[in-house]
C-alpha cells in the first residue's frame, strides 16, 4: 500500500528519499513522486510504475546544501495510477503527500471548486494541498493554516506536507494510518510510514499516534495530540540491523522467507518452551480472568492462521472458539460480551479493517490481544496485550514465514490455556511440546523436494481451475495454499473442505481441473482419501500430497512419515508455498510484487 517518506538536512536529497521509498517498496504500488523545497523553489517529479521510472525522470536532478523534501509510492484509490494521480500533490506553493483516506473529500473539493481553486487529479488528497493555502490567506502562520486544515479533514491519514511559506519546515499529522518521526543527531530529520525506510539514515524514532500533528525542522520538532497539547518528545531507538531487509541470493524475497521459516520459527519458540509448559511472558494471567469465549478476527492469510486456532483452541484449551473475517465483523453488528477473549493475528498491525475491528472490541468493552510480527505497529500499541510472531521484515506480498510463526504461536498458546484450564494431561502438553521443537527442522526445505516441485510445476499451467482440498486444519491450509497460488499465479483456485465437493463443487471435475489434495496421515487419513478418490474417479488431474502411497493420483508428492499430525501441517504449509511459487515463475509472474495486491492493506 502506499507509503511515505520526508526528508529535512543537508545531504543529497534525491537519493535519501528515493532510497527510502524502495524500502517501501514492498508494500505494493503503482506510481511515485517526489517534491524537493530549495533555495523557495519546488522541484516535483512522479512517474508511473515501478522506482526506476522516477530514478530516470530524476536523473539529472541534483542538489547540494540545505533542502526539505517528501516522497510517496502511490497504491492507487481514488482515481487510476496516472502521473497527474501521483504524490505529491501541488498547490501554489505547497505540496502533500498522503496515505489513507479522506472520507469528507468531496464536499471540500467542491466549496474550494466555488472559491475558484483548480483541481488536477482525481485524488482524495489533492484538497489537503488546497484547502492549506486556502487557510493561509488568513491565517496568523503557516503552521495554523496547517492546524485549521487537520480539523476539516474526515477519515483516516498520514500526512506530510511543505510549503514555500515556511521552507525549511515539514508539517506533520497522523491520524489511523501509520507515520515514524526520526532523527540522527546530525541535523537532519526524517519521516517514514513504516521504519524500513528509516533504518541506516536515524537512530532515534517516535511511532506517532493517532490525532498528533505538529511541525518539524532540522533542529526543531513540535508535537500536539488531538486535544491541541503539547507532547513531550519520547525518541526510542531505531534498530540499525537491515540485513534481513536483502535477498541474499535468493531469486525473490518470497523464496528467502520460505527459506528462513526455519530460522523464524526457532526464534518464536525461543524462552516460550518449558518442559511441560507454555510461557509467554508478555502475557499477564489475568487476561484470561474470567473469560469463556475466543473470537478471533483477522484478514487474508492471517485469517487462515486464525482457522488453524479455532481447531486447536477447542481440541486443546476446550474453550468456544470462533473466527471472524474482519472486513464482515465490523459492519455485522456483532453481539459480544464481556467473558470473551478479542484476538486480532496480523502481519502488519497495520491492516485497516482488523484495525478497526479491534477498536470495535475496545470500545465494547472486551479484553484484547494481538498476535504481530511488527512491533509498535497500530494494533500492538492498542490491544491490551500482544505477542509477536518474530517472523522478520517479510517483503514478499505472499505471506509464507508470517504465517508459519502465527501458527506456531496459535498452537503454543493453545497448549498455554490447555495448562491453566487443565484441559490436557501434562504428558500430553509435553509431548506437543516436543514436536514444537522439532519444527524448525519439519520446514527446512529440502533441496530435493524443491527440485521435484520445480519439475512438477510445469505440467499445471493450463487447466481451468485449482481445488485446493483437505480436512480440519488442513482445509484451511488448503484456504491457504489457494490464495498462495491466486496472488502470484493468477491462476484460479479455490480452497475447500474435502467432503465439501460432492456439494456442488465436484461439478467442474475433469481433466482440466486440478486437484491438489492434502492428505496427512494422522488426521482423518481414509475420509479425506475417498473424497479424492471420487474426484480420481471424474478425472480431476490430482496432485496428491501425503507421507503415504496413493494411486489415484496423477502426480504424488511425498512428505515425511512424521509422528503428528501438526508435523505433517507445516510440512505441507512448505510443499504448497514452494509449488505455487514454482509455478508463477514458469509464467514469468513478479513474484514479490504481484499485480493490483499491496502488503499492508491500510484502507478498507
Ligand atoms: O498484515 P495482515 O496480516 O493483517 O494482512 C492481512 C492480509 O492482507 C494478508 O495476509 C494478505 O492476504 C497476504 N497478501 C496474503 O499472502
Amino acid at each position: 500500500m502506499c507509503g511515505i517518506v520526508g526528508y529535512i538536512g543537508n545531504k543529497p536529497i534525491k537519493e535519501i528519499l528515493i532510497d527510502g521509498l524502495r524500502e517501501l517498496e514492498y508494500r505494493g504500488y503503482d506510481s511515485a513522486g517526489i517534491a524537493v523545497l530549495q533555495n523557495h523553489q519546488f522541484s516535483l517529479f512522479k512517474a508511473i510504475g515501478k522506482l526506476i521510472n522516477l530514478e530516470e525522470k530524476t536523473k539529472n536532478f541534483e542538489t547540494t546544501g540545505f533542502s526539505v523534501g517528501i516522497g510517496h509510492t502511490r497504491w492507487a484509490t481514488h482515481g487510476k495510477p496516472t502521473e497527474l494521480n501521483a504524490h505529491p500533490h501541488v498547490g501554489e506553493n505547497s505540496c502533500v503527500v498522503h496515505n489513507g483516506i479522506i472520507e469528507n473529500y468531496q464536499e471540500l473539493k467542491n466549496m474550494l471548486i466555488q472559491q475558484g481553486v483548480k483541481f488536477l487529479s482525481q485524488t482524495d488528497t489533492e484538497v489537503i494541498v488546497h484547502l492549506f493555502e486556502y487557510h493561509l490567506r488568513t491565517a496568523a502562520t503557516p503552521f495554523d493554516a496547517f492546524t485549521q486544515t487537520l480539523k476539516k479533514l474526515k477519515g483516516s491519514y498520514a500526512i506530510l506536507l511543505v510549503s514555500a511559506s515556511a521552507d525549511e519546515t515539514i508539517f506533520f499529522a497522523k491520524n489511523g494510518s501509520p507515520m515514524i518521526l526520526g532523527r540522527n543527531g546530525e541535523g537532519e530529520t526524517l519521516f517514514g510510514s513504516s521504519d524500513a525506510a528509516l533504518i541506516g539514515k536515524c537512530h532515534e524514532v517516535i511511532y506517532l499516534e493517532d490525532g498528533q500533528y505538529g511541525v518539524a525542522t532540522a533542529q526543531t520538532i513540535a508535537l500536539y495530540d488531538q486535544f491541541n497539547h503539547a507532547v513531550e518528545l519520547r525518541f526510542i531507538p531505531l534498530s540499525e540491523n537491515k540485513l534481513s531487509a536483502q535477498k541474499e541470493g535468493f531469486r525473490f524475497f518470497m523464496e528467502k522467507e520460505v527459506y528462513e521459516q526455519s530460522r523464524v520459527i526457532s526464534d518464536t519458540l525461543m524462552g516460550r518452551l518449558g518442559d511441560e509448559r507454555i510461557y509467554f511472558e508478555e502475557l499477564d494471567a489475568t487476561l484470561f480472568e474470567g473469560i469463556n469465549e475466543i473470537k478471533l478476527c483477522a484478514c487474508g492469510t492471517s485469517y487462515h492462521a486464525a482457522m488453524v486456532a479455532s481447531y486447536l483452541f477447542e481440541r486443546h484449551s476446550k474453550i468456544r472458539t470462533s473466527v471472524e473475517i474482519a472486513s464482515e465483523f465490523r459492519y455485522r453488528e456483532p453481539f459480544l460480551t464481556h467473558d470473551t477473549l478479542f484476538v486480532v493475528i496480523s502481519q502488519s498491525g497495520e491492516t485497516a479493517d482488523t484495525l478497526e475491528s479491534l477498536k470495535m472490541a475496545k470500545k465494547a468493552g472486551l479484553k484484547t490481544l494481538v498476535i504481530c510480527n511488527v512491533d509498535n505497529s497500530s494494533m500492538v500499541r492498542l490491544a491490551d496485550a500482544s505477542i509477536l510472531t518474530r517472523a522478520g521484515i517479510e517483503k514478499g506480498v505472499a505471506s509464507t514465514k508470517a504465517f508459519a510463526t502465527q501458527v506456531s504461536v496459535l498452537w503454543m498458546l493453545s497448549l498455554m490455556l490447555a495448562g491453566m484450564r487443565k484441559t490436557l494431561e501434562t504428558t500430553e502438553i509435553k509431548r506437543q511440546i516436543h514436536l514444537l521443537r522439532t519444527l524448525p527442522a519439519t520446514v527446512k526445505v529440502d533441496e530435493a523436494l524443491h527440485e521435484q516441485l520445480r519439475r512438477l510445476s510445469k505440467r499445471y499451467l493450463n487447466g481451468h481451475g485449482f481445488f485446493f482440498i483437505g480436512r480440519d486444519v488442513f482445509f484451511p491450509l488448503a484456504l491457504e495454499g489457494a490464495l498462495k497460488l491466486k496472488e502470484i499465479s493468477y491462476l484460479h483456485a479455490e480452497g475447500y473442505p474435502s467432503g465439501e465437493m460432492k456439494h456442488g463443487p465436484i461439478a467442474l471435475a475433469d481433466p482440466g481441473l486440478y486437484t491438489i489434495a492434502l492428505l496427512p496421515q494422522h488426521k482423518l487419513y481414509d475420509k479425506t482419501k475417498s473424497n479424492v478418490e471420487e474426484l480420481s474417479a471424474r478425472d480431476s488431474t490430482i496432485c496428491s500430497i501425503s507421507p503415504l502411497d496413493f494411486n489415484k493420483a496423477d502426480d504424488h508428492i511425498r512428505t515425511k512419515l512424521s509422528e503428528d499430525y501438526m508435523v505433517e501441517f507445516f510440512e505441507m504449509m512448505v510443499v504448497l508455498q514452494l509449488f505455487s511459487m514454482e509455478i508463477a515463475i514458469r509464467l514469468g509472474n513478479d513474484i514479490d510484487m504481484p499485480r493490483n495486491l499491496a502488503k499492508s492493506v491500510t484502507v478498507e
